[in-house]
């Protein structure tokens, strides 16, 4: 049966809101009402792009006539997320004559929309974005909460801004055509939500992971609705991290330092991609923090056992060295005062931030893998 569309405010300062359903980037009017102008940029990847966007353009023009769409793909991946197609991006929206009340339209994986957001951002100072997420990650995680950025050599996301979007309209058809590498990779910033704050959630995921890991349309669902009603909650408080928001961040300090120590990847290639990198950093983080004393190796053991229930990795990929991932971890946004600021836990559900933490003692966890 499909399950009756959905949606979730996210208040604060900036509302928007997000649109959970089947079938939704085929609704003209749904997909126009978030347009204020005539000028729309659409911004997709080589997967998706084949996909999605003849049916959202026809879409749109459907039910808006007079817009000018322009249309950006990029090569699908994280290898694409660089300050080179930023400026193709801005290009882009030069060559469509884009006023200020133009809107880029993010169809794709986070990297479409970080991308996305991050040109629509800085164009004229900022224009709307609106994000179409077709990967469960971006659903649950990265179309929400207006981060924007891309990477550099030196580290990941290390150049963007905060710029939420206008609207995110996240079709859960999409899903179907997900490669099942992605959906796990998303499944692992659904654990995220678990972990750092609803034990009950953390339960739920252990009791349905057979239906998850099949793509069943309702579980799925519900998974995304409640992702992003836990995500929208604390972005309405924190829109800026200067706080609590940095919970959603668990496991992330060692994923990043992992995915720029292997190089940023292109499909294909064995390089453990955003997802997995995450579902690695978790165990990272819970085994550290049963090293510093705030949790136990039991707790630690659950949140590996539940990853890899959802066949995602739990250690750190042959061939990277600890002094190396250590050195990634000193260029990460939280860190305050050159001290390592980590999101770690008290055990499942009890996320917290922790500052000035021992090097060394990050070093003995990396170093074990
Ligand atoms: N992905 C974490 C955040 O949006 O804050």
């Amino acid at each position: 049966m499909t399950p009756a569309p959905r949606t979730v405010a996210v208040g604060g300062d900036t509302p928007y809101t997000i649109h959970i359903g089947t079938g939704l980037l085929a609704d003209g009017a749904l997909l126009a009402r978030h347009v204020r102008g005539r000028h729309v940029l659409l911004l997709s990847d080589s997967q998706v792009a084949p996909l999605y966007l003849a049916g959202v353009k026809a879409a749109l023009l459907a039910a808006r006539p007079d817009l000018l769409i322009g249309e950006l793909v990029l090569p699908a991946g994280e290898a694409s997320k660089t300050l080179a197609n930023f400026g193709a991006a801005i290009s882009a929206l030069a060559a469509l004559g884009a006023t200020r009340d133009a809107c880029v339209l993010a169809l794709g994986g986070g990297v479409a929309g970080d991308l996305a957001g991050f040109a629509a951002a800085c164009w004229m100072r900022g224009v709307d974005v609106v994000q179409l997420p077709t990967s469960l990650l971006a659903m649950v995680d990265s179309s929400v909460g207006g981060k924007t950025a891309v990477d550099i050599p030196e580290g990941k996301n290390l150049v963007g801004a905060f710029h939420p979007p206008r609207a995110v309209i996240a079709d859960t058809a999409a899903l179907r055509t997900l490669p099942p590498r992605e959906l796990r990779a998303g499944l692992a910033e659904v654990i995220k939500y678990g972990a750092i704050g609803d034990p009950l959630f953390f339960q739920w995921l252990q009791a349905e992971h057979a239906a998850l890991l099949a793509g069943d349309d309702t579980a799925l669902a519900q998974a995304i609705a409640r992702s992003c009603e836990y995500k929208a909650d604390i972005v309405a408080r924190d829109p800026l991290e200067k706080g609590e928001r940095a919970l959603l961040n668990l496991g992330h300090t060692f994923g990043h330092a992992i995915e720029t120590e292997q190089g940023y990847g292109a499909p294909g290639n064995d390089n453990l991609n955003h997802g997995e990198a995450v579902a690695v950093g978790m165990v990272l983080a819970a085994r550290l923090s049963a090293r510093l004393g705030m949790s136990s190796d039991a707790d630690t053991e659950q949140l590996r056992a539940l990853l890899l229930r959802y066949q995602l990795p739990v250690a750190i990929p042959a061939g990277l060295a600890a002094q190396a991932l250590l050195g990634r971890m000193r260029l990460d946004k939280k860190n305050l005062a050159g001290r390592l600021r980590l999101v770690l836990w008290r055990g499942i559900g009890h996320a917290e931030v922790v500052a000035d933490v021992d090097e060394a003692e990050v070093l003995q966890v990396l170093a074990a893998g």
